[in-house]
């Protein structure tokens, strides 16, 4: 794999929390972003404009709000801009929701827009991501990126390996270079406030009950965003080149960007205590459907490609998210309340 230079990047989901950090990073690295999101309301709409306020005005960004569902709008956006890269990263994301709907539109016509738009444009590179999901209830850990991964547990993970096949498909009648991102639960600053290391901080703060799935007894690969940001970074000057598999070639890869060191939600739950400097009142509940036990990234292929994999321990990441927590809803101490409640329980996965 042969690194490239690479000048332009159109981010989609760049109002999300993994978009935000990626057009950041690339701007520090002078790279232009354009930028894409539809700003929909699945979670606090104001997080992510105060997320774009912060890109706003800096050198080699742009943004336009915009669904990418809307194919023909879309195409013309990047045709206007003629990236080099794109990283698709707009999704309808969170394992818990039941109404399957607003997955299959944006994840899958989503992402087939996005495929299109590519190919028509012979973007060099597309970055897209994927989900630790995927693999399942596998119960063989770590999960390694040739592991069967037929068995989803919800629909979100069904939608993320269908992507994956979509992408080996335009890979192989297009020569398409495509890059697939397992992200194992990421968290860190500018989080999504879906997610359970985010409500726990606000329940734990303001002394309201957390409910621990399975009792607490779930191991997660949890991946500060910024190490995650690092491998994609790394990874996008890298497009695949013809690939040998047991069908021929092919120009996609897909890469496990975890920690590779699995944490039990109940020692993730004291660290936050001891961060936010409060004991959690603790409702222990059963396994919610859509949950796995374990997510365990084996990160060799990563490691191999570009020389690096996250590392972060969860006391340093979560002491990074509970001081930006604190800064960003103004509270000096613990006790507070967080605009935008979320209706669905959190979701230990994304
Ligand atoms: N955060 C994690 O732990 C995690 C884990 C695994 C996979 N992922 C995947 O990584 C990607 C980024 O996740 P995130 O945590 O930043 O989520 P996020 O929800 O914060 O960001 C996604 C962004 O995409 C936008 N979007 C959704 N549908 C759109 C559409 N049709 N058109 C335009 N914009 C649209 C949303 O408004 C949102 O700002 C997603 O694909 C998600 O499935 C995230």
């Amino acid at each position: 794999m042969t690194m490239q230079p690479f000048r332009r990047v159109l981010v989609t989901g760049a109002a999300g929390f993994v978009g935000y950090h990626l057009s950041d990073r690339l701007l520090h690295e002078g790279v232009e972003v354009l930028g894409v999101d539809d700003l929909n309301a699945y979670y606090d709409v104001g997080l992510k404009e105060d997320r774009l306020c912060r890109l706003h005005g800096r050198e080699g960004f742009r943004f336009v709000r915009a669904d990418i569902v809307e194919t023909d709008r879309f195409l013309e956006l990047a045709r206007g801009y003629s990236p080099d890269v794109v990283v698709h990263l707009a999704a309808q994301a969170g394992v818990r929701s039941t109404d399957p709907w607003p997955y299959a539109r944006s994840n899958l016509n989503g992402f087939l827009s996005v495929l299109e738009c590519c190919r028509e444009l012979r973007v060099g590179h597309l970055v897209y991501a994927s989900s630790s999901s995927v693999y399942g209830a596998n119960r063989f850990a770590p999960f390694r990126e040739e592991d069967p991964v037929d068995h989803p547990v919800s629909f979100y993970a069904a939608t993320k390996r269908s992507n994956e096949l979509m992408a080996e498909s335009y890979a192989k009648l297009h020569g398409l270079p495509c890059t697939g991102l397992r992200f194992f639960t990421l968290y860190g600053p500018w989080g999504r406030p879906d997610m359970a290391y985010y409500s726990f901080t606000r329940d734990i703060s303001e002394g309201r009950a957390i409910r621990l799935f399975n009792g607490g007894d779930m191991l997660r690969d949890f991946t500060f965003v910024s190490d995650a940001i690092e491998a994609v970074v790394r990874l996008l000057g890298r497009p695949p080149g013809g690939q040998e598999t047991v069908d021929g070639t092919t120009a996609h890869r897909i890469f496990n960007i975890g920690n590779a060191s699995p944490v039990r939600l109940a020692d993730f739950v004291e660290c936050l205590e001891s961060e936010i400097g409060r004991k959690a009142v603790k409702e222990l509940l059963p396994m919610q459907p859509g949950d796995v036990p374990v997510t365990y990234a084996d990160t060799s292929r990563l490691r191999a490609t570009v020389d690096y994999a996250p590392n972060t321990p969860i006391a340093i990441g979560l002491r990074r998210f509970v001081e930006w927590y604190r800064n960003y809803h103004c509270v000096a101490d613990s006790g507070l309340s967080l605009p935008g409640e979320v209706s669905s329980p959190p979701a230990m996965m994304a």
